[in-house]
């Protein structure tokens, strides 16, 4: 009876007076104009001004390469790193101040992430693209043993993209080529001497199919560096924006029976609190 009578006023206000309902679980009111434009304008959060959010599976998705109102890294860069990884990881293994290193940073992003979310941060590259990036090969980092809190690196994948002309890229040997692994190894043994015991690396790789060879870049590599590192986790990351995306190469992998790649593996590497492991250093001397 009283809810008929709160309708019937509603109702009959409505008609009398301009204004704007809003629906309440109960009834409709009706609020004035003029206080409804006294009210705070509260400004709806773009999707690309958020942070990313905490990954709590071993599945990781992100829709875009970046996020928040400054750009991390160039996303015009061929092989840039989505941003909402390195996030990801410095929240879970570092505290801000602690020192994070990128031996192949390519466009930045990860010292954009660190530099936003108060880390210290060192990037290096072979080639560097911008004045913040340093000129250094990554099979010997200038930096002292147990000095470093995290490193991140998203290594070539093989030869598949043109970094540079530097006789010395890594992305110039293919991964079909057992040397490929050896050169990353001799990175994994820098990395592994720069961090700091019970400390965490990232290392974001892909695997190949070229002309109806697959190989398990992943795999191979993997195997290379659990020879020194202890495994906290392998990730799938899923991959958005690469250049096969396109319906052109989606109808090819139908009709010629193959498969587009559809996610990176990210290794999350600890180096054992006590060194336990044998590191034959004497190998690339
Ligand atoms: C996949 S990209 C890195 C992408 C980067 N994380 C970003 O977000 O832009 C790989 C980088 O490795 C670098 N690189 C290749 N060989 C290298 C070496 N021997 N030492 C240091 N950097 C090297 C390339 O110049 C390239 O910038």
């Amino acid at each position: 009876m009283k809810r008929a009578k709160t309708e019937k006023s509603t109702k009959n206000s409505k008609t009398k007076q301009p204004g704007v309902v809003r629906e309440t679980s109960s009834t409709l009111t009706l609020f004035p104009e003029a206080e409804i434009a006294k009210l705070p304008v509260v400004e709806k959060k773009k999707e690309e001004d958020e942070k990313p959010s905490l990954e709590t599976t071993t599945l990781w998705d992100f829709p875009t390469q970046s996020y928040g109102k400054t750009p991390k890294g160039n996303n015009k860069f061929q092989g840039v790193t989505p941003a909402f990884l390195i996030w990801n990881l410095i929240q879970r293994y570092t505290q801000p101040g602690d020192l994070v290193v990128d031996p192949l940073s390519g466009s930045g992003t990860t010292i954009d992430v660190c530099k936003e979310e108060g880390r210290e941060v060192i990037g290096y590259d072979l080639t560097p693209m911008r004045p913040d990036v340093i000129q250094n090969d990554a099979r010997k980092i200038p930096l002292a043993d147990n000095s470093v809190d995290m490193v991140f690196i998203d290594s070539p994948y093989g030869d598949n993209v043109d970094y540079s002309d530097h006789p010395d890229d890594i992305g110039k040997i293919s991964c079909e080529d057992e040397r490929f692994y050896h050169e990353l190894e001799k990175v994994t043994l820098e990395i592994y001497r720069i961090l700091k015991p019970g400390k965490v690396m990232g290392w974001l790789i892909g695997d190949q199919w070229v002309k109806k060879t697959f190989t398990p870049v992943g795999f191979r590599l993997y195997d290379r560096i659990s020879r020194y590192f202890e495994t906290v986790e392998l990730i799938c990351v899923a991959r958005r924006g690469q250049s096969s995306n396109t319906g052109v190469w989606h109808y090819r992998a139908k009709k010629f029976n193959f498969y587009l790649r559809g996610f990176k593996y990210l290794l999350i590497m600890r180096k054992p609190e006590a060194t336990v492991t044998k590191v034959k250093w004497a190998k690339y001397k």
